[in-house]
């Protein structure tokens, strides 16, 4: 939770503070940081919309999320709906795309890419409205996380477990880029 939990945090607030009822997208929305952004979003009262593969639909609507939607069948950029912070794990779409999805004053915010052609048309041609974030762990956040894990509002899904020796195999299922929510390794023995 640190790592993931943190950066969906940090990605949410980096425009400022979500208020209730702000229309919130985050593209990839059953991975580790966006498995966390759903909730988060949630806690803070805003109309959240997860995008993720058909047989996640289940899985993010579990989290929270008043909307799916199912990027086999769907572009959220070009179906109409607009959105006043798009938070996007996945990387994957380029800034006009977003910029397309934003309702006026709208903000995005990206945690990772998929290219670093991707990443390049964030860093020169995002501006103020479509930014890079990097996440840096602070203790104030983790009390935050730590509220909200106490209210019952933030939960960690486990998608698999792994021993400690399993730890290369526990990795390659990560890299596959298909985990639902979070993958665990367990470091006591026994
Ligand atoms: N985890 C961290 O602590 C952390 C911290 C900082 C930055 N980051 C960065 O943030 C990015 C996301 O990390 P992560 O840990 O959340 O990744 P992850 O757990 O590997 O994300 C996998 C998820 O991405 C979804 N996905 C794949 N293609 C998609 C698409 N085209 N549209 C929407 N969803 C799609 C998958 O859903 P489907 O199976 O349904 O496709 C899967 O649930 C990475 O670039 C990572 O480097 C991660």
């Amino acid at each position: 939770m640190p790592m993931a939990a943190v950066t969906a945090l940090q990605g949410l607030g980096h425009h400022g503070d979500l208020r209730p009822g702000q229309r919130v997208l985050i593209n990839g929305a059953t991975g580790g940081v966006g498995s966390f952004a759903v909730q988060i979003a949630k806690a803070s009262g805003a109309e959240v919309t997860g995008v993720t593969s058909t047989p996640n639909l289940d899985l993010v609507r579990s989290l929270g999320a008043d909307h799916v939607l199912d990027y086999t069948t769907t572009d959220f950029t070009r179906g109409g709906g607009r959105y006043d912070l798009i938070l996007d794990t996945v990387g994957n779409r380029s800034v006009p795309d977003l910029k397309r999805a934003l309702a006026p004053g709208g903000r995005a915010a990206v945690t990772g890419f998929t290219t670093v052609a991707r990443l390049l048309g964030v860093s020169l041609r995002g501006g103020k409205d479509v930014a890079q974030v990097q996440a840096h762990v602070t203790t104030r956040d983790l009390e935050l996380l730590s509220e909200l894990i106490e209210a019952g509002k933030l939960r960690p899904q486990i998608d698999r477990r792994y021993r400690f020796a399993d730890i290369p195999a526990a990795i390659a299922y990560l890299e596959q880029g298909r985990a639902r929510a979070k993958v665990v390794v367990a470091m006591a023995s026994g």
